[in-house]
């Protein structure tokens, strides 16, 4: 099953080891860079069909999201920035009303993204605004080049965030942060990103590359099962009680004493060996 890639979609099939085969990271890339990477129609319905494309493939272990580059320049004409995604794509807010902007943010591709039970990993050179920092606040983990720039500037629209920034951006960097960031529509350089807890690392662009696919390939290598009910525990923190969520992380790490990937992984270490999870 090919991936569903588009002219604003593009997805790239990385080994996780380039000796044995144990699965592959798709890194998926938003492919246009004359318009800042912006989340318009094309790139929202392709999205979604990646998440779904990612989660039926068995052997797809992680996903790497990212923005593409910015083309050369044309003769005389200045070069545009780097973008992860600079938001949704302004141009299609006007003259749009409440229904049409219901539909199209009900059930989105955000939440697709975010509801995946595989690992994602947000690669971000440049600018992350509106959606694009929504985006990378529904990755379960961030990495920023050093010249990346984070935002919610939907407020000088005369709007809120429409893709989760109310809540997962304030998981992330606390209430009065997260007010300030959506009431002034303030840009957050890289560096105060990872101070403020947005992003877990920040490289040099050259490097972010390498960086990311590095941390995939680390993540790949493990039983996929216990990824799995390790990201759903760590998500349940985010709903529930401590009281409940430590009640639930018991039930999950004793249904994991069940799995073959346990025994394997248990076996491995004793014999010093390389676990060959079956990923059950
Ligand atoms: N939607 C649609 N088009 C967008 C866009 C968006 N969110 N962000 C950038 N673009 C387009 C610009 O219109 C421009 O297109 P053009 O060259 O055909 O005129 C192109 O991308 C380059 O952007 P430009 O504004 O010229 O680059 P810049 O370096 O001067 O400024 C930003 C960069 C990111 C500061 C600026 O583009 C910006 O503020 N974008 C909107 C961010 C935003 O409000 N996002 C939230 C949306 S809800």
């Amino acid at each position: 099953m090919n991936a569903p890639e588009s002219e604003v979609l593009k997805v790239e099939l990385l080994p996780i080891d380039d000796e044995h085969n144990i699965g592959l990271i798709a890194c998926l890339t938003i492919d246009r860079p004359d318009k800042l990477n912006a989340l318009n129609a094309g790139v929202m319905d392709g999205l979604k069909a990646v998440c779904a494309w990612v989660e039926a493939r068995e052997d797809v272990r992680v996903l790497i999201v990212t923005g593409a580059p910015p083309n050369s320049p044309a003769e005389g004409k200045r070069a545009k920035p780097h973008a992860f995604v600079a938001g949704a794509d302004i141009t299609e807010f006007a003259g749009a009303g409440s229904e049409v902007i219901r539909v199209k943010f009900t059930d989105n591709a955000v939440e697709a993204l975010w509801n995946l039970s595989k690992p994602t990993i947000a690669m971000v050179d440049g600018f992350a605004l509106g959606g694009g920092c929504e985006v990378a606040c529904s990755c379960d983990i961030r990495i920023a080049s050093d010249r990346s720039k984070f935002g919610a500037p939907e407020i000088n629209l005369g709007l809120i965030p429409g893709y989760g920034a109310t809540q997962r951006l304030e998981r992330l960097v606390g209430y009065g942060k997260a007010h300030e960031m959506i009431m002034t529509g303030d840009m957050v350089p890289a560096d105060e990103a990872h101070r403020i807890g947005l992003v877990n690392h920040v490289v040099a662009p050259e490097d972010l590359r390498e960086t990311v696919v590095s941390m995939a390939r680390r993540i790949g290598s493990k039983s996929s099962h216990a990824l799995r009910v390790g990201k759903e525990v760590v998500r349940s923190a985010l709903d529930e009680s401590l009281t409940d969520g430590v009640t639930t992380e018991a039930a999950a790490f004793a249904g994991l004493f069940d799995s073959e990937d346990k025994e394997i992984g248990v076996q491995a270490f004793i014999n010093r060996e390389t676990p060959q999870w079956k990923h059950k």
